[in-house]
């Protein structure tokens, strides 16, 4: 068993006295008692405006803030906690980074992402190609549901200023190859962004090594609060960059007519932060960092081999995707039951899955179906909810 204790159900309070199958984990997570400490204790004892106060109470909340920083700085292995830039999550980073980065794009120039990405990583994109006239490709996927990579030449090319990959697909739950892509980007002088929405929750990340340019994530997907994120960058890119959103705290100085810049990151963050929900999510990256990434990624990755053999013996349910490195996300449709039918039913026995297109309708397209049935799995999962939820589908075929 890849976990300290048997099951980590008892520390997460929405499982108390419940039955609760909560296999919806891509969506957003459980929190931890720990967490929901940490915020509670930021309210009631260090409740105030950060960087503005002199008082006690303000430095406090100051100190805890900027604590966080540097806790998921160390967690990403980033060369400086300056380089994390508080965000409202993945979303609100890929949009920073496409209004950011669009004054430097222009026709003739290319903006690269692939077929399987999340809307947040792809939309954002289409509005800065609709801005500067840049065209927006793609690469394809295979048939395993993998990047298509056998004809690198003819998507990465010297027109291609900015890649824009997700590090995992919400969808096929294939891992893509940041490493490799990552050297061809720096051999073509293209970008690197990386959404890592479904990454960074699920294993061990470390930025540098990684050797993309820029990683965005959620917190409320790692166990952490909702309203809270990251972006990453290197601090020679952020220092370039323009400012995203104008307002307070972003400035050094303001006149009637003109600001200049504060220095980075809090360029990039105008107006009162989340610094609650930063708190908490430091204190869901401590609680990660206790069961340790390595367990975590193992622990998934041993469930995910058993429910797929699991599902493979119910008869008539198609799995999307056979990708080689994959994480503990499986897309799946049972013959002649409709993917809300199904979800419907399994909520019945209070078991929670997503259906729909998962925000990824290109994907759900190439897939040639509507809706698909997704179950996702994090730390607290154990095979006991995959029995559950195996037993559950094989009654509801029944019924069909
Ligand atoms: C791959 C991927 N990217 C981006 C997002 C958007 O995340 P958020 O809604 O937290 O901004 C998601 C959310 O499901 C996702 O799965």
């Amino acid at each position: 068993m890849a976990l300290p204790k048997d099951s980590l159900k008892s520390d997460f309070p929405i499982f108390n006295d419940s039955d609760l199958v909560y296999l919806d984990n891509a969506s957003t997570t459980q929190k931890p008692k720990q967490v929901l400490d940490a915020v509670m204790a930021m309210y009631t004892d260090s409740n105030a405006n950060v960087h503005r106060a002199i008082y006690d109470i303000g430095s406090k909340a100051t100190e805890k803030f900027e604590n966080s920083r540097k806790n998921i700085s160390d967690f990403i292995n980033a060369t400086s906690e300056k380089e994390i830039i508080f965000t409202s999550g993945t979303t609100e980073s890929i949009n920073l980074l496409a209004h950011t980065l669009d004054n430097s794009l222009g026709p003739g120039d290319d903006i690269l992402v692939s077929e399987m990405e999340h809307h947040a990583n792809l939309v954002p994109w289409q509005m800065a190609s609709e801005r500067t006239g840049a065209s927006l490709k793609f690469i394809p996927i295979n048939s395993r549901g993998e990047l298509d990579l056998s004809d690198p030449e003819k998507y990465f090319t010297r027109s291609t200023k900015i890649i824009a990959l997700t590090h995992v697909s919400n969808v096929l739950g294939t891992i893509n190859p940041i490493n490799d892509i990552a050297g061809i980007a720096k051999e073509i002088g293209a970008l690197f962004i990386v959404d890592g929405a479904q990454g960074i929750p699920h294993q061990s990340i470390d930025v540098q090594d990684l050797g993309c340019d820029f990683y965005a994530f959620s917190g409320h997907k790692m166990l952490g609060p909702t309203g809270i994120g990251s972006l990453w960058g290197k601090m020679e890119l952020l220092e370039e960059m323009d400012p995203f959103m104008g307002g307070g705290e972003m400035i050094e100085n303001v006149s009637m007519l003109s600001s200049t810049w504060n220095e980075v990151p809090y360029k990039f963050e105008a107006g009162t932060p989340n610094f609650v929900q930063a708190v908490g999510l430091s204190a869901a990256i401590d609680y990660l960092n206790d069961i340790g990434m390595t367990n975590i990624t193992k622990h998934e990755s041993e469930l995910t081999s058993y429910a797929l053999e699991k599902m493979s013996q119910i008869e008539g349910l198609r799995v999307f995707g056979s990708p080689k490195n994959r994480a503990g996300v499986i897309s799946f449709n049972i013959d002649g039951i409709h993917a809300h039918d199904l979800a419907q039913f399994l909520n019945e026995d209070n078991i929670a899955i997503r259906v729909g297109h998962h925000c990824a309708q290109p994907l759900l397209s190439s897939l040639k179906e509507n809706s698909v049935a997704r179950l996702s799995i994090y730390i607290y999962n154990d095979k006991s909810d995959i029995d559950m939820f195996c037993t559950s589908l094989s009654t509801i075929k029944g019924y069909f």
